[in-house]
């Protein structure tokens, strides 16, 4: 079973199983302020889902992610993925970043 780490919690997950929905299922959020209402609700369109990926392998981007990371203010030269675009396969730590769409470097 994977585990996914965020901040100082440690959630366990089926394989396969969707980030965002995890996360979300358990009271953990890879949205910041406003954004916990105002998203897309993991359709890849409002990229306010955006982590970063600390340690762990993810799958590769899906086509709306990759459109959508490299649409303002995201940006290709970025290491964020969309966590409702992600699969949960194998054990994962990850961060949120300030800013509206998580997309701001502390
Ligand atoms: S929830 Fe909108 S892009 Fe992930």
């Amino acid at each position: 079973m994977p585990r996914i780490y965020f901040g100082e919690k440690e959630i366990e997950c089926k394989s396969g199983d969707n980030l965002r929905k995890t996360l979300l299922k358990n009271e953990l959020s890879p949205h910041n302020s406003g954004t916990k209402l105002l998203n897309c609700m993991g359709l890849g369109s409002c990229g306010t889902c955006a982590i970063e990926i600390v340690k762990g392998e993810p799958h590769a981007k899906t086509k709306i992610e990759e459109w959508r990371l490299n649409f303002p203010p995201h940006t290709s030269k970025t290491k964020l993925r969309l966590a409702c675009q992600i699969k949960v396969e194998g054990d994962l730590h990850i961060c949120k970043h300030p800013g509206f769409w998580g997309e701001k470097r502390p």
